[in-house]
């Protein structure tokens, strides 16, 4: 990989960078394409990093199906795709992580200590390997993309950092690869994330600015469908994460619901 990239760098072309755990869905092929359009050169990495998930997590369970991931990518036309070894990046002497101070002590950060500090980690390894000039991120996880992007300014990548909007299926949820741990019954439950999201901005058009009277609502009707086990839903401000008690301007709402054991996530930007 690191000949490759040297190579690609060497010949003037512009490297663009989409880092996966694979099980590709159109959410991934999303941010592929726009990789395509923006780089000359376009790299994908799949690696299920082990870092990032927390003891008792989905680590194992998480779906896996590299020879689909490969014939997908075919089609979108990638110049490479890396797909380490976990011992590769992991050796039993790895001892160095990179951890940010403030923006993971929110929203999925709580209930998952571990989390960023495994994705700032490996997507430092990996931006180090693929040595990309460009690299892009889904705008689904939220809070990752504000981890990457302060990542980038403190460490000084040479990187610049594209997100990207969410890709949901027809009745609005948020495509993940998580979605595959759904029964059918639990499918139904998670378009719950979404229409609450859409309720609240209802809400907020309606005049409603009270934080505290759209969690509320959003909270009832999650409750209302079966198998549903909310982690948090929160108003807050879109760069430091901190909550807001009002909505006055552009304010995020994100959200984090156990649908039987799926972890799900969604969020958007309310505005006023
Ligand atoms: P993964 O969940 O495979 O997602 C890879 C990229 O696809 C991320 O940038 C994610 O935000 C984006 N993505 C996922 N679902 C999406 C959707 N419905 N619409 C648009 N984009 C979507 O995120 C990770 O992997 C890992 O944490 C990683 C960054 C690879 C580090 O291990």
């Amino acid at each position: 990989m690191h000949s490759f990239s040297d190579r690609e760098r060497g010949l003037g072309k512009v490297i663009s960078f989409v880092p996966t755990m694979g099980f590709l869905h159109e959410g991934h092929l999303s941010l592929m394409r726009i990789g395509k359009e923006r780089g000359d050169t376009l790299v994908i990495s799949i690696f299920v990093n082990p870092s990032q998930f927390g003891p008792g997590e989905d680590f194992e369970a998480y779906p896996r199906d590299l020879d689909k991931d490969l014939e997908l990518i075919k089609h979108i036309g990638a110049d490479a795709v890396f797909s380490p070894e976990r011992d590769e990046l992991y050796d039993e002497r790895f001892q160095t992580y990179v951890q940010l101070e403030k923006l993971p002590d929110h929203l999925c950060g709580i209930t998952r200590p571990v989390h960023f500090r495994g994705v700032a980690t490996v997507v430092s390894k990996l931006f180090n390997i693929v040595k990309p000039h460009i690299s892009l991120f889904g705008e689904k996880d939220f809070q990752q993309v504000a981890v990457i992007r302060q990542m980038v300014k403190d460490l000084n990548f040479d990187i610049a950092i594209i997100s990207a909007p969410t890709i949901r299926e027809d009745d609005g949820l948020a495509m993940s690869s998580r979605n595959t741990y759904l029964t059918s019954e639990q499918r139904h439950s998670a378009i719950s994330l979404y229409r609450s999201l859409q309720k609240a901005q209802e809400l907020v058009n309606r005049g409603q600015k009270e934080a505290k009277t759209i969690v509320e609502a959003a909270t009832e009707l999650i409750n209302s469908y079966p198998d549903t086990d909310i982690d948090y839903i929160s108003i807050c401000d879109p760069e430091t994460l901190d909550a807001v008690n009002t909505v006055n301007g552009p304010t995020l709402m994100a959200l984090a619901v156990n649908v039987g054991k799926a972890h799900l996530i969604d969020n958007m930007i309310l505005t006023t």
